[in-house]
């Protein structure tokens, strides 16, 4: 059910510049709100710019709604100067999110401001004592700055960070340690990628998931999550489909209603016809997109 309410700003701190972190207080919309999903957000209390526009959940902390956003145009900029106390309109959580229902080895791969509704995806898989791999890719060491501490704060347990080995045999040493005690272990691991080698393996995020997905079969992980720039999620679809893994991937689209009114969201469903990114998604199983079309 859509709940359109107003929300005072309790904080909105640049986690690096041009990206900031928004804390909203709004008990009703925080209790719903699951990973994957977003909400229709009014970036200034006035009349201009008048259309609200879709942000994703990056988490809740009790009655607070955190948005972590990046500054892109007009709207996003005006956002970056709201200061606590200010009121803002809001409606959601809206469309679908991550299910995350039978995930028992998960892959999360981020690019970009994708780290933002993974973070909370990485999140509940902690609270539910679930291991998972998270792996992150960027341009340089620059364009990861910030977002990664984001994932370390959301986590109890922290991040350990691992090599391309380490990815290799996470699920396979969790599965052993499952078996006599799992204490003290951190349950997520994280590896990272940028293009330009300044941080992390050099290349692509997508070459760390092909690298994880090559381990031992009989450990092969069972899903994977996915939300970054398109040429990304095409990769993961790619490699997803061919190493015979579930995976779900977060799209995003231009949205003026959010409710599934205007259209304007559509992307191409596989065996023809559009999907409303508002409505069937934005989080869709990656086999419902015709990737040839989007
Ligand atoms: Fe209007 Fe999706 S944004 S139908």
């Amino acid at each position: 059910m859509t709940t359109i309410v107003k929300a005072k700003v309790v904080g909105n701190q640049a986690v690096r510049p041009e990206v900031f972190l928004l804390t909203l207080e709004t008990p009703e919309i925080a209790a719903a709100a699951r990973p994957g999903q977003f909400v229709m957000l009014k970036v200034a209390p006035g009349p201009d710019p008048l259309l609200a526009r879709p942000f994703s959940v990056h988490g809740t902390d009790g009655g607070k709604l955190l948005i972590l956003y990046q500054v892109r145009g007009k709207g996003t900029r005006l956002l970056a100067e709201a200061e606590p106390g200010l009121e803002l309109t809001l409606w959601g959580p809206q469309g679908r999110g991550f299910d995350l229902g039978g995930a028992k080895r998960p892959i999360l791969v981020a690019g970009g401001m994708g780290m933002a509704p993974l973070a909370f995806a990485a999140k509940v898989l902690e609270e539910r004592a679930i291991p998972s791999l998270f792996l992150n890719g960027g341009a340089n060491q620059e364009s990861i700055r910030g977002l990664e501490d984001r994932l370390e704060a959301m986590l109890v347990a922290g991040i350990e960070r691992g090599s391309v080995e380490r990815l290799r045999s996470f699920f396979a040493a969790k599965t052993k340690a499952a078996e006599t005690s799992f204490s003290g272990a951190p349950r997520i691991i994280l590896g990272t990628s940028t293009e330009d080698g300044s941080f992390g393996h050099k290349g692509l995020v997508t070459d760390l998931l092909e690298e994880s997905l090559s381990a031992s079969q009989d450990l092969q992980p069972d899903l994977v999550l996915s939300c970054g720039p398109l040429p990304m999620l095409k990769a993961v679809a790619r490699i997803c489909a061919k190493q015979k893994v579930a995976s779900q991937v977060s799209l995003e689209a231009p949205m003026a209603c959010g409710v599934g009114a205007c259209q304007g969201c559509v992307q191409p469903a596989a065996g023809g016809g559009y999907l409303r990114v508002c409505q069937e998604g934005p989080v869709l199983d990656a086999a419902q997109v015709d990737w040839e079309r989007v």
